[in-house]
């Protein structure tokens, strides 16, 4: 398929086009030329993707005449820390990178974020351009300029928003994915359908099986209609005072469910327990009908992610949700759905109600 999608963003006045085409990760070094006059460009990878992909990316660089410098970091959340960044300072300053050289992220979430908080540092910033290889990189954290790392006391304390030139998604790169990680992005690509998208949702329940088989014409359609949903709801709010909240469906026990669990459950595990019980809460406060919560959960399970067997105390859940960044004034927001596609903002929980939406994840 030479079948290519461009989803152009406009945020906090950049504006960079989102690129999926199969096989793109061959051409970026084309794509790279016309965004960038200089003549070299650096790599960050991690030790994963970049045994996997480094290669391909480097020598598509070098048919444009575009000289790669790479660094590689050990694979992990746990390396995503200020001492990992050092020797990728030291290798790009080594590298003679100058204020026009572009800095490519190649990995998932954790790579772009790093890349792109390299990208805003150096120099005082220099281009970036994303290249993201996991689905929740394509379809979350590529899009809306957030980078940062994690420090001892909590994830992503140290960051900059930076945008990027753009972000060149091949989506065939999909077929190396573990499941566990595919099916953590799948959660993703429900909470975007949930927010803002009905006929979505239904296609989702349709297909499910489709980007579970790794089906990877249907992959590429789903990041297009992903990436467009997060374009638009950033751009609309692209520093987080109002419905950019949205995308903390499900977050807001997900956050709580993960911390307490010591993150044996993965992000998308989180997320989809946290919807499952956002659904719940909903009914309970009577927004949201009980046909559309069961078809919620209904799709949730079909993705292979977890909606019950929770067997963490519910009271640290909830006093760990007391704690989330994302109180407001003492009171915890909870982004609820009254339709399926559409979602309100509630900061009036009775704490009954979410005491029992988190019980209800144990069954
Ligand atoms: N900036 C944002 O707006 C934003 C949004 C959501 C999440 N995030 C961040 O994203 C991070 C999580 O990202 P992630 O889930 O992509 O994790 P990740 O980057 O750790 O990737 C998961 C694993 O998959 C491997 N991998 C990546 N692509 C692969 C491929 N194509 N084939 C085989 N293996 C591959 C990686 O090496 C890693 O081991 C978190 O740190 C989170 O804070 C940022
Ligand atoms: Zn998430």
């Amino acid at each position: 398929m030479t079948d290519s999608a461009v989803v152009p963003a406009n945020v906090q006045g950049a504006r960079y086009d989102i690129v999926i085409r199969r096989g793109l990760l061959a051409d970026v070094g084309s794509q790279l030329a016309k965004l960038s006059k200089s003549n070299k460009a650096a790599i960050i990878t991690d030790s994963h993707v970049g045994l996997l992909y480094a290669n391909v990316l480097a020598d598509s660089l070098r048919g444009a005449g575009i000289e790669p410098i790479v660094a590689t970091i050990p694979a992990g959340e746990d390396h995503k820390t200020l001492a990992a960044l050092a020797p990728v300072y030291d290798t790009l300053l080594g590298g003679r990178i100058e204020r026009t050289t572009p800095v490519l992220a190649l990995g998932g979430g954790v790579i772009g974020d790093m890349a792109g908080f390299v990208a805003a540092t150096l120099l005082r910033g220099v281009p970036f351009v994303q290249v993201p290889t996991t689905l929740l990189a394509m379809v979350d954290a590529s899009v809306g300029g957030k980078t940062g790392i994690n420090h001892a006391t909590g994830k992503n304390l140290i960051g900059a928003f930076h945008q990027p030139l753009a972000v060149l998604i091949d989506p065939d790169v999909l077929k190396t994915l573990p499941d566990r990680e595919l099916r953590g992005g799948l959660a993703e690509c429900i909470k975007h359908d949930i927010i803002r998208d009905a006929k979505g949702f239904s296609s989702l329940e349709s297909d499910i099986s489709r980007a579970l088989d790794r089906d990877v014409d249907y992959l590429a359609g789903l990041v297009a209609h992903d990436v467009a949903i997060k374009a638009k709801v950033v751009e609309a709010d692209p520093f987080e005072h109002g419905e950019r909240a949205h995308l903390n469906f499900g977050h807001t026990f997900g956050h709580a469910i993960e911390t307490v669990s010591h993150y044996n459950y993965s992000h998308g595990e989180c997320v989809a327990l946290g919807m499952a019980a956002a659904a719940k809460l909903a009914g309970d406060m009577g927004l949201l009908d009980e046909p559309s919560r069961r078809r919620i959960v209904a799709l949730i399970e079909n993705a292979g992610l977890p909606v019950r067997g929770l067997t963490l105390p519910t009271d640290a859940v909830v006093e760990a949700m007391i704690f989330d960044k994302k109180v407001k004034g003492g009171r915890v927001r909870f982004i609820l759905p009254d339709r399926i596609g559409h979602v309100v903002i509630r900061d009036d929980v009775p704490a009954e109600l979410v005491t029992m939406a988190v019980e209800s994840l144990r069954g």
